[in-house]
């Protein structure tokens, strides 16, 4: 059985002991692992049953020195972290090898690097005095926890140790955004902050086409365990509700007649505020055991690309 915490140093002793523990982060909850332990990065994969391939993220404090970690750090780097960090971006730099494993980077020659904003975080990073892997706390392809009762709910037999922290303010992962040669500014993974605003921090649009793997790069990834269906159309979405006779649960920016608000989530004209809401609303769907989740896209624009993602990906049906 998982158990929760605050106590600090019980989480700082267990990471040091090679034991994953779950924390939170602004964006989601993290399962934790000192990234030079090589058992423990282990661990962490075994725990998430996350194929080996798939790199993870190496989360530091704003004290550490990014040189050991990466070859060079280029200019534009450096804007986007002086704008961003700490905060929900995760930036794409040439590993160097020497002191980055292989097993965190999946053998890839780049290394993902984010500075987490949430105070708790910090806290352990800085007790900790190195650098951690922290993939979602969730078993590969779910849904990411936005809460310590989400993690523990993901991971019911596992004795694994959960540092509370209350609700994550972002509600989904991190922007992933490459500083590669060939690749510079180019959104690998979608997220709060947008495309748009990369693109203006930097002054000019993304360069050229990059080949790195990212998992949330699959057609499938952020499921529920109830099916989604994604509707681009409300009328389509209100036709399927209607010819439905079992409990659906909806999540829409307009009304629906006739359907028990207790099945039913107002999505905002806020990107922010549906990405806040949207994994906490997948998971109270799937808590109500019904029979279909039904959500609304928001428009193809950049300012919804994160969670017109996570949206495509939580469904196994587009209409
Ligand atoms: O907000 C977040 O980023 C959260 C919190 C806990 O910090 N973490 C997170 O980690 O979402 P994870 O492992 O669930 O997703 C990491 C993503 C994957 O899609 C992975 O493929 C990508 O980062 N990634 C890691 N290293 C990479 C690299 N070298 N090049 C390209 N993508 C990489
Ligand atoms: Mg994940």
């Amino acid at each position: 059985m998982s158990e929760m915490t605050h106590d600090l140093a019980r989480v700082v002793g267990e990471l040091k002991a090679g034991q994953p523990v779950a924390i939170p982060t602004e964006t989601v909850y993290g399962l934790a692992a000192i990234a030079s332990q090589e058992a423990a990065v282990a661990r962490v994969y075994a725990c998430k049953q996350r194929p080996r391939n798939h790199p993870l993220i190496l989360h530091v404090s704003l004290k550490f020195d990014l040189k050991r970690w990466v070859k060079q750090i280029p200019p534009e780097a450096v804007m986007l972290m002086n704008t961003f960090w700490p905060g929900p971006l995760t930036l794409v730099f040439e590993r160097n090898p020497a002191h980055v494993l292989d097993c965190v980077t999946g053998g890839q020659t780049t290394v993902a690097i984010r500075c987490p904003a949430h105070p708790l975080t910090q806290a352990v990073l800085d007790a900790v005095g190195e650098p951690l892997v922290m993939p979602s706390a969730n078993p590969f392809g779910k849904v990411s926890p936005t809460t310590a009762e989400h993690v523990q709910t993901s991971f019911q037999t596992l004795p694994l140790l959960i540092l509370e922290g209350g609700r994550c303010a972002v509600g989904i992962e991190s922007t992933i955004v490459s500083v590669l040669d060939g690749a510079m500014g180019q959104v690998l993974r979608p997220g709060s902050i947008s495309a748009d605003t990369i693109a203006q921090c930097l002054g000019k649009k993304p360069q050229g086409k990059t080949t790195a793997r990212v998992s949330g790069g699959l057609q499938q990834h952020y499921q529920p365990n109830t099916p989604v269906t994604a509707f681009h159309d409300f009328k389509a979405l209100l036709a399927a509700y209607k010819r439905c006779k079992k409990p659906v649960f909806i999540l829409a920016f307009q009304d629906v007649p006739d359907l028990d608000p207790a099945y039913f989530f107002h999505l905002s004209q806020h990107p922010d505020e549906v990405a806040f809401a949207l994994f906490h609303q997948l998971r109270r769907a799937d808590a109500l055991g019904v029979a279909a989740i039904y959500v609304q896209l928001p428009p193809d624009k950049a300012t919804w690309a994160g969670v017109y993602d996570r949206m495509m990906k939580a469904a196994f049906l587009h209409v």
